[in-house]
């Protein structure tokens, strides 16, 4: 090994979180070093993480082509045109996404170059004394001594033990790269990346079934929100069945077959071509920490961190999918940024109360704060007003009625607790609730506030006022 290379920062891990921090460090005037392991489709290095190598962007990417596909067979009538039966070339459509994928990785590389980040490409440990090493990929071991090291090493996907992935049995890698659209596509898990990626293919012609084990659908949402976005994937064909426990798998010559008992107890046998596990994700901590280095790892696998994203011990910090809190790259944004401003001395800060959620199926659906069920747990006195897309003329024009949004805010100080939203665009939307609710904002504030017409943006207006029964275009 060669003579050890001194850093002010040192980044394990090019996610989101990672080359937040590291962008940030760099720009405050540290010397920063990111070092990455994964490489792309073609075999090179790719910068971004799962976010833009699996995740985030191919995941949108996908969605968008399956959407004008699905749009072209059940929504391009109400406006009158025709044409010939659509025809999808899934080949072409992978293709498109894997473009996307690599201008994106490749644009963090030159972000890399253009604020001085040396890149190293290779699987980083950290050792006892803040030292880190790499085993490059081209076989050889460098070791980087830095005063501060950010470990952002992001997580995988959950293999359950009676379902090995392989090449029927997938995880998110493989279901954004299938050649072909499935006849059948089985889906353990209804959360976030079944109903996204479940879209994607049921859009294109494939029958869905998704096993999810909790009896409640999306029991993280507002239960109204849920209930309607389960309305609407009904329609779509998205056969959601709940309260199943699944036992086993075997892959045979006519399809995976899968074992489980369903929400009234009774065995079940599902058949399908591909099936998709998605039932969460996990820390991706192995191999991270040599011995010694005295950073705590939960029974989870997550680094524990205080509220500064700090482990305890000096100058070593984690952000991102690897320590607690929501596993989304806008959250690992925000602690790779205020972790490397801590670092500079700044006052760095995540707020974790306004940190939205999205879904981006068909209608989408997006939240910030509490739920009402929430509110009512914690006692908390609240006033709730809604509004639905269908009185929204833009909605309509566009034939997207389906959904609403909700307000929720304090029932003394008006200030807003929540925001829940179903429905077109919503994931755009929802930064209204972000914005009025990290400044403290009120729903009468949000009422006040003069908003486009015609917009969807009149939904969220229109709620607000609804708080004090004062909606315009619907009865109080
Ligand atoms: P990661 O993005 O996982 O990056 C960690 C990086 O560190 C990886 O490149 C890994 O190779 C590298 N690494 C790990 N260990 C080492 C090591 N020891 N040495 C060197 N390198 C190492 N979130 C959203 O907010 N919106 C979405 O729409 C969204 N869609 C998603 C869709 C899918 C299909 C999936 C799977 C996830 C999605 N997510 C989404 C979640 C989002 O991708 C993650 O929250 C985010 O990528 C986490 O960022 P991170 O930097 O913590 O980790
Ligand atoms: P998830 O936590 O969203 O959903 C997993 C689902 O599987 C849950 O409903 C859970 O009850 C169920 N489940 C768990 N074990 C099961 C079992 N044995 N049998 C049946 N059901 C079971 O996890 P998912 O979908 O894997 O996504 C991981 C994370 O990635 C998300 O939590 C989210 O943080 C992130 N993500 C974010 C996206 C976004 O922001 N739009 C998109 C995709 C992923």
């Amino acid at each position: 090994m060669s003579e050890q290379q001194q850093f002010d920062v040192v980044v394990i891990g090019a996610g989101p979180a990672g080359y937040h921090a590291a962008i940030r460090a760099a720009q405050l005037g540290l010397k920063t070093a990111c070092i990455d392991a994964a490489l792309g489709k073609d075999g090179k290095p790719a910068l971004g993480g799962t976010c833009l190598r699996v995740g985030c962007i191919p995941s949108k990417a996908l969605l968008d082509s399956s959407r004008q596909f699905w749009n072209m067979g059940h929504i391009f009538d109400q406006h009158g045109i025709s044409f010939d039966k659509p025809a999808i070339d899934v080949k072409k459509m992978v293709a498109r996404k894997d473009g996307i994928v690599k201008q994106f990785t490749g644009g963090i590389a030159a972000l890399f170059k253009a604020n001085k980040i040396t890149a190293f490409y290779g699987f980083g440990q950290l050792q006892p004394g803040n030292v880190v090493t790499v085993k490059q990929h081209d076989g050889s071991e460098v070791a980087l001594k830095a005063t501060n090291v950010i470990l952002a090493a992001g997580s995988d996907s959950i293999e359950l033990p009676f379902a090995k992935f392989g090449e029927h049995i997938i995880d998110n890698v493989g279901a954004l790269d299938l050649e072909k659209v499935p006849k059948r596509l089985g889906v353990i898990g209804a959360g976030v990346i079944g109903l996204e990626l479940g879209s994607v293919w049921k859009r294109l012609g494939a029958e869905v079934t998704i096993l999810e084990g909790l009896p409640n659908f999306l029991a993280a949402a507002d239960a109204e929100v849920a209930k309607v976005a389960a309305r609407e994937f009904k329609k779509q064909g998205l056969d959601i069945k709940l309260g199943c426990k699944c036992t086993a798998t075997e892959v045979k010559k006519d399809g995976v077959h899968i074992s489980y008992t369903d929400d009234k107890g009774a065995a079940q046998e599902l058949v399908v071509d591909k099936l998709l596990v998605a039932v969460g994700r996990r820390a991706a901590t192995k191999g991270l920490l040599a011995d010694g280095t005295g950073v705590q790892v939960n029974e989870r696998g997550q680094i524990v961190v205080d509220e500064h994203c700090h482990t305890g011990v000096d100058g070593v910090w984690a952000v991102g999918d690897c320590v607690r809190g929501p596993m989304l790259a806008h959250k690992g944004f925000e602690e790779g940024i205020a972790v490397a401003e801590l670092i500079a001395g700044l006052p760095g800060h995540v707020n974790f109360d306004t940190i939205p959620w999205v879904i981006y199926t068909e209608p989408e659906i997006a939240w910030v704060g509490k739920t009402e069920e929430q509110l009512k747990a914690e006692g908390t006195p609240y006033k709730a007003g809604s509004f639905p897309f269908a009185a929204v003329g833009r909605a309509v024009a566009m034939a997207e009625p389906a959904g609403f949004v909700k307000v929720l805010a304090h029932a003394e100080t008006d200030t807003i607790l929540g925001m829940h939203l179903v429905g077109a665009n919503v994931s755009e939307l929802v930064h209204e609730g972000v914005l009025a609710m990290e400044f403290k904002g009120s729903a009468d504030d949000l009422a006040r506030i003069c908003h486009a017409h015609p917009s969807l943006s009149e939904a969220v207006h229109d709620a607000a006022m609804a708080v004090h029964k004062r909606a315009i275009h619907k009865a109080n």
